[in-house]
């Protein structure tokens, strides 16, 4: 259906494609993997006319094709769901969804009636609900991906490529988003699938293509590979061990939160506490109000709570409170991290903390140059430093973050998703980061909805269901029975 051979593309010295080829056939859902920075996302805005290639050939159906913006690709057919959301935060869910195409009726005006019903029909084959009438900027970030997905889906597109369309969804969008893959593959339709999540990719791909360096080096159908042929294509190794020993053994308590409450997220009594050097996950199914947990705590949100560092009681009214007190927050939105996309990498890791690099008020340059190589290289930002952060990767934007906050010096870091869209191999360095950090002091919260990470990092966990802790699971505790007991209701046998 799709052809495309010998892709080139430079940015600057920068040659990210060196002859991709990538063979799309219809009816069928095709994986796009490799590392962060592979090229992954180049390559489709290349094939949607967002970017102009510099050598090759694209083939749509055996006639050579040429895009030169979205919107002649999207003509053809292409739909493109991409990795940073497009919402207007300002204009209705409906208003989202028909943007650009609007329905009207024969006087021109907005037939809001149709488009209302279009737009129930899709949610309900999605079997999502959202008031239409909401403004989009108050959905979360689960729900503002499912706008995406249904505008896309409302079209009646040849070929629907998303770039990591699941990383905000709940397991049950997710299996209804695949259910409604599976019915439009059946009807011809032809899916690019890029995920860094491996058990979605065997539940969905018929095809996988990896890329690595700037070419395809492997295209398989999905039954004939496996977990490890993927990962050393992906990597260019084997890994051993997807999550590194822990050694650090937790101290004593350093806070304490009790009786956190919030009405607007329906967050009641919520009391916990952490330890130095503890890696302590918050677990639970999406919804359950991980995030709004951290996002009062920080003081994003309002509401009450009594907090206690170190034996004493803070107030923490804002995000300026809580960073007085040394918390740091990485947010599961990248987008809201505060990136100044138009600086540089090494400044976006630097500005904010250069107070952490001075001596008597100066800023040294060795430290600084020092920390940000170090970052770079531990989390494999393969990029000249004084280069805009635009010019990143998603999975590598999301790694200068996490850099940003770790040279604020924390003491306590809430971690939001700490490894979404991140690829296998840069998730093991940050692991190994993690255990780093809490074996000098820090101590860690990490919400995750990765059961494997929470298993596989924490020292001891909290189980949230519906605004509430309905559990907490000691170390030997911890297992994916006993998280789905308590994230369900259930009570723990013993
Ligand atoms: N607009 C741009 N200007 C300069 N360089 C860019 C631009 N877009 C991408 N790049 C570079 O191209 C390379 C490939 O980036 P791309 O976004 O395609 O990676 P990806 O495979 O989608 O990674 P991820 O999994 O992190 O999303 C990276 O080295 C990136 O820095
Ligand atoms: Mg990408």
């Amino acid at each position: 259906m799709i052809e495309m051979s010998q892709i080139e593309k430079s940015f600057g010295e920068n040659h990210v494609l060196r002859g991709v080829d990538f063979t799309l056939h219809s009816a069928t859902v095709h994986a796009l993997m490799g590392e962060n920075g592979a090229g992954k996302s180049t390559l489709m805005n290349i094939l949607s006319g967002i970017h102009k290639r510099d050598k090759g050939i694209i083939k749509m159906d055996g006639a050579e094709v040429d895009y030169s913006s979205p919107k002649d690709s999207e003509e053809a057919g292409i739909q493109f769901i991409h990795q940073e959301l497009n919402i207007w935060p300002d204009m209705t869910v409906l208003e989202n969804l028909f943007i650009g195409k609007e329905v009207r009726n024969k006087f021109g005006m907005l037939d809001e009636r149709q488009m209302t019903a279009e737009a129930r029909r899709i949610f309900k084959r999605l079997d999502f609900n959202l008031p239409l009438n909401r403004l989009a900027g108050k959905c979360s970030i689960g729900e503002q991906q499912m706008i995406e997905i249904s505008k896309a889906l409302m079209t009646d597109a040849k070929v629907i490529i998303m770039d990591e369309p699941t990383a905000a969804l709940t397991d049950k969008e997710i299996e209804h988003l695949f259910i409604m893959m599976n019915q439009l593959k059946a009807e011809g339709v032809a899916f690019v699938y890029i995920s860094h999540r491996m058990d979605e990719i065997f539940k969905i791909a018929d095809e996988i293509t990896v890329m690595r360096d700037g070419i395809s080096v492997m295209s398989k159908p999905t039954q004939e590979t496996s977990y490890n042929e993927i990962v050393q294509a992906m990597v260019g190794r084997s890994l051993d061990q997807q999550f590194p020993e822990r050694t650090t053994i937790p101290g004593e308590i350093i806070l304490e939160v009790s009786d956190l409450t919030n009405d607007e997220f329906g967050l009641e009594g919520i009391n916990f506490n952490l330890r130095k050097g503890e890696i302590l996950g918050f677990s639970g199914l999406m919804g359950a109000g991980r995030t709004e947990i951290m996002r009062s705590l920080f003081g994003i949100d309002k509401g009450r709570k009594k907090v206690t560092l170190n034996g004493k009681p803070v107030t923490i009214n804002s995000p300026q409170d809580a960073i007085k007190n040394r918390f740091g927050f990485i947010t599961e939105n990248r987008k809201d991290e505060g990136l100044v996309l138009d600086a540089s990498i090494k400044d976006n890791m630097t500005l904010a903390n250069l107070k952490s690099f001075a001596k008597n008020g100066v800023v040294q340059n060795n430290p600084l140059e020092e920390f940000v190589n170090e970052m770079q290289k531990r989390l494999s930002v393969k990029s000249n430093k004084d280069l805009p952060v635009s010019s990143l990767s998603g999975g590598n934007q999301q790694k200068v973050v996490l850099a940003k906050w770790i040279g604020n010096g924390p003491a306590v870091l809430i971690l939001d998703e700490p490894t979404r869209g991140i690829d296998v191999g840069a998730k093991r360095e940050i692991y190994t980061l993690m255990n780093e950090l809490t074996d000098r002091g820090l101590s860690i919260i990490m919400v995750s909805s990765e059961m494997p990470e929470i298993i596989g990092l924490s020292d001891r966990v909290y189980v949230l269901q519906e605004g509430r802790i309905t559990g907490e699971l000691a170390k030997e505790q911890i297992s994916q029975e006993n998280i789905m007991t308590l994230a369900t209701g259930g009570v723990l046998n013993g």
